[in-house]
């Protein structure tokens, strides 16, 4: 692991009064998706994915060890979380106690600015944030490598937030045992030359979706007679993107990411029952982005678990694309990203 990748290298010591750790991580948006896993548990996807992490949107983590507590406490922007949300952060906190070997209980302290379930990628900055300031708190001393395949644990996407800039995630092996697979399946960052992409984010319904993506890729994975189909060629399009990557041709990059999309979207559409992220609205942005580029505007979609469409484009051409999408769908919310930094740890507070 070369140095410059290390996020956290300062060590903090569980003795008697309470350490924390506060850290910082952004959503990533997949231009290669992630969708559908090998094992549940372990989160191992059946295919390699690559992404963008993005310059908004942060969500920032601060976990505080609490040696005379009898549970966690959890909260989200000032809220405690309940239910799956809840059991999920505690579930990751346990995998870390694990390694830590640690019985205290923690106060973890979120605040999110991107909404929540929205197809926004709020649990891959989510699980990032988590990942950074619970090892550091922890007194656990991972490289990036580790933290990357540990964020895996709390929600795959994370996996690629602990990177800044282009990230691949290697899915690993689906043969090997469950300790060569956990090995195996982590991020790392992607070299790109001179590139200047941006993203155009229209957020046309922030409400949290219908189905989660989770049960979402269980169901494909399980009913579509699809999936296989669109598994391997993503292999296609990875490797056709990592070269487009390699020779800096973002065009190339948004016309794969595209087609990628889509076809993660038609395993869902043909998945039993159906799922179907697409609103009206989404179209209606897909329609906008094919007559900018008929008019000479290189701007490509892409879309998540949910209605909102992103748009790849050259950063010299995001306001003009940013506008037309404003003009098509007027009630919604249009925002530029560029590429945003690795996951950080703000401050270490030791005992
Ligand atoms: C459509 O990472 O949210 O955004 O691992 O079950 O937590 P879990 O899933 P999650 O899925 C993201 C799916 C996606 C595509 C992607 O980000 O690659």
């Amino acid at each position: 692991m070369r140095s410059e990748h290390r996020v956290t290298s300062v060590r903090s010591q569980e003795r008697g009064t309470a350490a924390s750790a506060t850290a910082v991580a952004h959503p990533n948006i997949a231009l290669i998706k992630y969708w559908g896993k090998h094992d549940e548990r372990l989160v191992i996807p059946r295919t390699d994915s690559l992404s963008l992490t993005l310059d908004i949107f942060p969500t920032t983590t601060r976990v505080q060890l609490a040696p005379e507590a009898q549970h966690d406490a959890v909260t989200l922007d000032g809220v405690p979380l309940r239910g799956e949300a809840q059991r999920r952060v505690i579930a990751f906190l346990e995998l870390v106690r694990e390694r830590a070997g640690s019985l205290q209980r923690a106060v973890v302290d979120t605040e999110n600015t991107v909404p929540t379930g929205a197809g926004l990628a709020s649990s891959a900055s989510g699980f990032a944030a988590l990942a950074v300031a619970a090892s550091a708190a922890y007194g656990l001393d991972l490289d990036a490598t580790a933290l990357s395949r540990l964020a895996r644990r709390g929600s795959g996407s994370a996996s690629r937030s602990v990177f800044g800039g282009f990230a691949l995630w290697h899915a690993g092996s689906a043969t090997a045992t469950a300790a060569e697979a956990d090995l195996g399946s982590y991020a790392e960052p992607v070299p790109v030359g001179d590139i200047d992409p941006a993203l155009v984010i229209a957020v046309v319904n922030a409400g949290p979706k219908s189905v989660s993506s989770r049960e979402a890729m269980r169901r494909t994975v399980d009913t579509s007679p699809l999936y296989e189909a669109w598994a391997v060629s993503s292999k296609d399009d990875l490797n056709e993107m990592r070269a487009a990557l390699h020779r800096v041709d973002l065009d190339a990059v948004g016309e794969i990411a595209e087609r990628n999309a889509l076809g993660m979207h038609a395993t869902m559409l043909a998945a039993r029952p159906a799922v179907r992220y697409f609103a009206p609205a989404t179209l209606t942005v897909l329609d906008r982005v094919q007559q900018l580029r008929r008019e000479g505007t290189p701007a490509y979609a892409t879309m998540d678990a949910g209605p909102n469409v992103k748009v790849l484009c050259h950063r010299q051409d995001a306001g003009r694309v940013a506008e037309a999408v404003r003009g098509a769908v007027p009630d919604g919310t249009v925002l530029i990203a560029g590429p945003g930094p690795a996951a950080r740890l703000l401050h270490e507070d030791g005992p």
